[in-house]
């Protein structure tokens, strides 16, 4: 059976999914306001050093599982580990993506809304205020139906790419966007830093602020820096099993990560400047994107309304993209496992978990609304799904996936699959090096970080 899997035709389609998954709402929206939160540059040291030091031996990790098994996620532990409790952890990261993308997915019809404004030229009024800007987001996310409507066109959209395949729907969809994405965020990068006034945007990006680094601000680097390269929920895991046999997993974790880190530093200096120049303190999450954005296309549409609205306009385009590569990616970790567990049709494993999500996502989507005063431990179901997923299981899901590579598979099972049976000189060479990383270091941070705040919250440190 693993013969027949469909796989990727190169790896720079491999690297361009992996990388279309890893970009996204968390590059564009989180990564710009966590730095300035956290400590400018000091924030963007440690997310580098989270980089480096776990995400890339997660990353390394998670492939090997899935390319040397072919199999997804449940699958791939049950092959590896038989008869053990492993294969739940499997189980466990196939619906942690299924959760994320119902609210996900409640966010990308937001961005189809403000495409379809921006392409009928909705910001070039500059007598809107700010607070006019948040009115109508408000407005809007809190109606029930609209919201509604787009969240199901967004999950349409993923299930159409999902359906094609492995090689005609993701590889041919993200062979395109996702160098688009590039283009575009460098675009809007060049507009924005020259502004007048982009100088103190550059500031908040780069000005270290030591005294910032907490405990809390560490989960922080460490939790963004996971959720941003899709990392502990079976996804890279479930590309990594679409992998040639012959692929080198070190480049592909590699390009990836550097992918993912340059998008959200690009992403930094093309929307902070921008927010900078209008004067306005940066704010947060989807505030920033859908109030904040807007109403500076606006205002800068004073002079030149049109260059404001095409910057709009790629912008949105931008965010959509950049949601839809990423949202794919979660839904097909999910289908790869009824398909290769269940033995569904493709077809069938998507319309299923289309439905599942669809309706999570109208919860999510409706606790704006009606459902705002429903709360489960204190917290929206949107608000729910988003803490559940982003604070604790991702960063669960890649502890559970190091440890099942640096101890319980075979070491030269490990160095096996990561040097294709020795044929990768280099990567024999700096395999006792990464292999310390994923079996030591990778762990140990992980526990110590989560540990430090959880004695900060308590008041203990
Ligand atoms: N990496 C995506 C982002 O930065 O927006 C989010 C994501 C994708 C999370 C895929 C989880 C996932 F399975």
């Amino acid at each position: 059976m693993a013969s027949n899997r469909e796989n990727f035709g190169s790896r720079t389609t491999a690297v361009l999914a992996m990388a279309g998954s890893a970009i996204g709402l968390g590059n564009i929206w989180r990564f710009p306001y966590m730095v300035g939160q956290n400590g400018g540059a000091a924030f963007i040291i440690v997310y580098l050093l989270c980089a480096v030091m776990l995400c890339i031996p997660i990353f390394i990790a998670e492939s090997i599982i899935g390319k040397r098994t072919q199999q997804s996620t449940f699958s791939a532990m049950d092959k590896l580990a038989p008869g053990t409790s492993w294969k739940w952890i499997g189980l466990l990261t196939v619906f942690t993506p299924l959760i994320i993308l119902s609210y996900y997915s409640v966010v990308g019809g937001w961005s189809i809304e403000y495409l379809i404004k921006s392409l009928t030229f909705s910001f070039t009024d500059p007598a809107v205020s700010r607070d006019a800007h948040s009115a109508i987001f408000g407005s809007f996310i809190t109606s029930t139906w609209k919201p509604l409507i787009l969240h199901t066109l967004f999950m349409a959209i993923n299930a159409v790419v999902v359906i094609a395949g492995v090689r005609k729907g993701i590889e041919k969809f993200t062979k395109i966007t996702t160098p688009v994405l590039f283009l575009l965020v460098v675009l809007i990068m060049i507009y924005s830093l020259t502004l007048p006034g982009a100088g103190a945007g550059i500031e908040y990006m780069v000005k270290p602020d030591f005294s910032k680094l907490t405990g809390a601000a560490m989960l922080s680097a460490m939790g963004q820096s996971f959720f941003s390269l899709s990392l502990g929920v079976g996804c890279i895991l479930t590309y990594a099993s679409y992998l040639k046999k012959n692929e080198n997993l070190m480049a592909t974790g590699l390009y990836t990560s550097v992918f993912d880190v340059l998008f959200a530093i690009i992403a930094g200096f093309a929307i902070m400047p921008a927010v900078f120049a209008a004067g306005i303190e940066p704010g947060a999450g989807p505030g920033l994107i859908f109030e904040t954005l807007p109403f500076i296309f606006s205002t800068m549409g004073a002079s030149a309304p049109m260059i404001s609205n095409i910057v709009a306009i790629i912008f949105f385009v931008t965010i959509l993209f950049a949601a839809l590569t990423s949202s794919v990616s979660m839904l097909e970790t999910g289908v790869a496992w009824l398909v290769d567990e269940k033995k569904m049709s493709r077809a069938k494993a998507t319309m299923i978990l289309f439905g599942g999500c669809w309706a999570l996502g109208v919860l999510c989507s409706l606790s704006y609304g009606p459902l705002a005063d429903f709360h489960i431990f204190g917290a929206t179901i949107f608000d729910l799904c988003d803490h559940m997923t982003s604070d604790f299981l991702m960063t669960f899901g890649s502890l559970l996936f190091v440890l099942f590579v640096g101890w319980k598979m075979k070491k030269a099972d490990v160095k096996d699959e990561f040097t294709n049976g020795g044929s990768l000189k280099g990567n024999t060479r700096i395999f006792n090096v990464v292999y310390f990383f994923i079996r030591f270091i990778a762990p140990v941070v992980i526990v110590v970080i989560f540990a430090t705040n959880l004695l900060e919250k308590l008041h203990l440190l």
